[in-house]
């Protein structure tokens, strides 16, 4: 990523590794997620890499808090749950979060692995759909990118597949 390093928050980090990778790169990152055994894990990962002192791990349910402050990056990477969620409220908060010129990458399925729990008995939402449900489209100025970017996944097994994500960055007048 080619960002001056400065303050990044991870929403939904799981096993941390984006937290981790950002902290490495010189960011000082706030991460956070719902799930105590995510924290746990993300913690001791962040120490045995010797990045624990750039990293802060934050306890919230999105849903309900928000961790403060103001963040040249914010990355919403699968920020998904099977449990009522609401997306379309935490997304712009966390936009209303960024520092000036900061911004918010929000990466979603834009397809399923063949291994994957989740076969698409239904049609993935297009990156431009996954735009207008965060009510921009593609020409407003604050959209930096839009577009599906395809990617080796790797499965349970080792097996590989190639996958489709959505990417949407938006960046901060
Ligand atoms: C599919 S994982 C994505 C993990 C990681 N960002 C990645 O790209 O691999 C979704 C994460 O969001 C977290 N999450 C789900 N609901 C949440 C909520 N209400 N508040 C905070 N985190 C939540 C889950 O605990 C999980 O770690």
């Amino acid at each position: 990523m080619d960002r001056t390093p400065g303050h990044a928050l991870d929403l939904g980090f799981a096993k941390g590794d984006d937290a981790i990778w950002l902290a490495q790169q010189g960011w000082d990152v706030v991460a956070t997620d719902i799930a105590q055994a995510a924290l746990d894990i993300a913690k001791a990962g962040a120490a045995k890499r010797g990045v624990a002192d750039r990293m802060l791990f934050a306890h919230h349910d999105l849903a309900i808090s928000f961790p403060e402050g103001r963040y040249d990056f914010i990355s919403a990477m699968f920020l998904q749950t099977p449990f009522e969620f609401p997306k379309r409220e935490v997304l712009p908060q966390a936009y209303g979060q960024l520092a000036s010129g900061g911004m918010l990458l929000i990466v979603t399925h834009g397809s399923a692995a063949p291994w994957s729990w989740s076969k698409a008995d239904h049609p993935y939402p297009t990156p431009e759909e996954d735009l207008a449900a965060l009510g921009y489209a593609a020409s407003d100025k604050e959209v930096a990118f839009v577009g599906g970017v395809r990617r080796t996944a790797r499965g349970p097994n080792g097996q590989t597949a190639q996958v489709l994500d959505n990417v949407i960055a938006l960046v901060k007048e």
